[in-house]
């Protein structure tokens, strides 16, 4: 089987990736990525030494390149990653977030229209349900849960989620949808919570949270999603929904302090910054159809998972130093400079 991967190159795809050449060697990956300030190709170093798999630079909103590679490649399933996908930056400007999340979707809805792909898996996110309130820890999101969303990230995300099932419904084609809580391992960017926060820990620089440091998300180590994601696609209903999360609920106050224990730091260089805007409360998902259905069940605990990361990133420091010597500064001064 030949299986495109859009967005490799970034955090979860490019687990993902890994986690198919480790699991199915089989099957022949070939990834197209637009190599934005989140792609990164030393994520993909290793992979590119193998036979069996291909590395496309390019956009998913561009028809012509899109066309191009489903005619040379004729892939089976579809997974796409490849997205805008940090809430902070589409406040800044939610134009690229409509252009790739919505009609990048649409352009490859309709090359794998064209080519019947088997296929066409969309990776989603628990945002496109919007928040829980912080007071009610019995309510969780299941996959009946209406569309609710709070940033121009999580509406051009529902805008592709619906998109994808209006494919199904018009044209008949075959797709899969997960909405997954929030990830964390390694080769995540850091502009995003756990990797800031590591970061900036051993560098003794502050930690930054956002308001009171009491909003909650619902944590899942990235190769728990992967192996979700991988079932679904090859063995989950066609034209369903399935959400990935693994009951880790956690303030980010929690996750903060926690990191701080684990480098041996002090809490001294937590900082309370000016809120996000909208800022959602909490995040949680209730798993119970991929689990039953086929089987799925997380198998990392948060402590064994930030423990595992962390170490990550302390084995790693070139790939996460490369990035900060990079665009990231002025990302970094724009963003909490004055904040
Ligand atoms: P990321 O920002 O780390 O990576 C995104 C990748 O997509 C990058 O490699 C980037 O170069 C590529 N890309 C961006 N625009 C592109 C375009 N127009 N054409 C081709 N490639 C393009 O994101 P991530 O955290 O790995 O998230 C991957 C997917 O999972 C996204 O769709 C996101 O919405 C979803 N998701 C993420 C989380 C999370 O916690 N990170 C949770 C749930 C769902
Ligand atoms: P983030 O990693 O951006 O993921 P998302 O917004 O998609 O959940 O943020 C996770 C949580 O951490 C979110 O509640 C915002 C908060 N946060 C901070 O408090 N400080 C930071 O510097 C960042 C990046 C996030």
């Amino acid at each position: 089987m030949t299986i495109l991967v859009t967005g490799g190159a970034g955090f979860i795809g490019g687990n993902f990736i890994y986690y198919q050449l480790k699991n199915h060697p089989e099957d022949r990956i070939v990834c197209l990525d637009k190599l934005t300030y989140a792609g990164n190709l030393e994520t993909l170093e290793e992979a590119l030494k193998q036979d069996n798999f291909r590395f496309v630079k390019g956009d998913i909103a561009d028809m012509d390149c899109v066309e191009q590679l489903f005619s040379e490649e004729k892939p089976d399933i579809v997974v796409n990653f490849a997205a805008e996908s940090h809430v902070d930056r589409c406040v800044e400007d939610p134009g690229i977030f409509v252009r790739t999340n919505v009609l990048g979707t649409q352009i490859l809805l309709d090359a794998s229209r064209r080519h019947n792909v088997k296929r066409y898996h969309q990776v989603s996110t628990d945002e496109v349900y919007g928040d829980l309130p912080l007071d009610r820890p019995d309510l969780f999101f299941t996959e009946e849960t209406p569309l609710h969303t709070s940033s121009p990230y999580s509406a051009s995300k529902a805008g592709a989620d619906l998109l994808v099932l209006s494919y199904a419904r018009t044209f008949k084609l075959p797709v899969s949808i997960t909405r997954c809580s929030n990830n964390y391992g390694p080769y995540h960017y850091p502009e995003k919570l756990i990797p800031l926060m590591i970061a900036n820990a051993l560098g003794d620089k502050p930690l930054p949270v956002y308001g009171t440091g009491e909003n909650v998300r619902d944590w899942l180590y990235v190769e728990d999603h992967c192996a979700a994601i991988d079932l679904v696609m090859r063995k989950g209903r066609e034209g369903q929904i399935y959400n990935v999360g693994g009951h880790n609920e956690r303030t980010n106050l929690e996750v903060v302090k926690t990191i701080v224990r684990e480098l041996g730091k002090s809490e001294d260089l937590i900082t309370y910054v000016t809120d996000r805007p909208g800022h959602d409360r909490r995040y949680a998902i209730d798993p119970t159809k991929i689990s039953t259905e086929l089987g799925w069940l997380p198998k990392t605990t948060f402590d064994e998972g930030i423990r595992r990361t962390i170490q990550w990133y302390l084995d790693n420091r070139e790939w996460w130093e490369h990035i900060l010597a990079g665009e990231y500064q002025t990302y970094y001064e724009r963003m909490y400079g004055k904040r």
